[in-house]
């Protein structure tokens, strides 16, 4: 049975006082919930990372970055590579996020993630590679080829030999951040197709390797998402962010898969 795994996106939130109260607010949380049950994980901007690492020393709570560089060092002025992300106690790293691809800056491009998801495995973290269509690639029917695409070329030149070496989550790029989630159906179909373009990219262990959804979740909707039989998890933006709406998200993904 896959593990359940609910990330925290935190994006660019919080300050140093803020992230602090909410991780301890979380950690008294979850010591009333079956928290073994299930791998949470907070993923802080970066400059967090090391007193984020501190206060979840010896903690349930595992840690992970939003992005990384392809480079493990050099002049690259601005940029964190996989090491350093891996220094500071993170198991996990997002790569590929859609804000990142459709967003910020010089957009990132298929390659780019790729590189970066080899560069995360190489530092020995474990990718949460996003991927996911625009509203207009689903309205003219190119979801599923949207995925497959993003999904092939990220794994290009990619080895998966544990089921830990990759995360993926389906975040379609029209419920991030809108109140708009994917339906439960939706969600499935989704992850049923990534999942088989995964075993046939990577065999096998495709049965092993979670598939998160993330868009909009909220302790409302968490349920019937999680409820999903190839939903593995979660990855949650602006709900991670106050710990009663996180812990409200693990708490139903628990329930729904009857971990609790
Ligand atoms: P959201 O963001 O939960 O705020 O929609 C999800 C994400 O970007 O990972």
């Amino acid at each position: 049975m896959r593990h359940l795994l609910v990330a925290g996106n935190w994006k660019m939130n919080l300050n140093l006082a803020g992230a602090e109260s909410l991780i301890r607010e979380l950690l008294a949380g979850l010591r009333e919930l079956p928290h073994n049950r299930a791998d949470v994980v907070v993923c802080p901007p970066f400059v967090y990372l090391f007193p984020v690492a501190q206060l979840l020393r010896g903690t349930s709570i595992q840690l992970g970055a939003q992005n990384l560089y392809f480079e493990a060092q050099g002049a690259f002025t601005g940029e964190v590579s996989g090491p350093m992300i891996a220094e500071t106690g993170a198991k996990y790293v997002i790569v590929g996020h859609s804000e990142r691809r459709h967003t910020i800056g010089h957009r990132e491009d298929d390659r780019m993630v790729n590189l970066k998801l080899r560069a995360a495995q190489q530092a020995g973290l474990t990718p949460i590679l996003c991927v996911g269509e625009t509203l207009a690639e689903r309205q003219s029917g190119q979801t599923l080829d949207v995925l497959t695409f993003q999904l092939t070329a990220a794994l290009v030149n990619v080895k998966l030999d544990r089921p830990d070496d990759l995360v993926i989550a389906y975040e379609p790029v029209w419920a991030i951040g809108t109140g708009h989630n994917a339906t439960p159906q939706q969600a499935q179909e989704a992850h049923v197709h990534l999942r088989r373009e995964l075993n046939r990219l990577a065999g096998p262990i495709a049965e092993s390797v979670r598939i998160l959804y993330g868009g909009s979740i909220k302790p409302e909707n968490a349920g019937e998402l999680m409820g999903q039989p190839d939903v593995d998890g979660g990855l949650v933006g602006g709900a991670s962010l106050k710990a009663a709406s996180f812990l409200g998200i693990v708490r139903a993904a628990l329930a729904a898969k009857g971990r609790c």
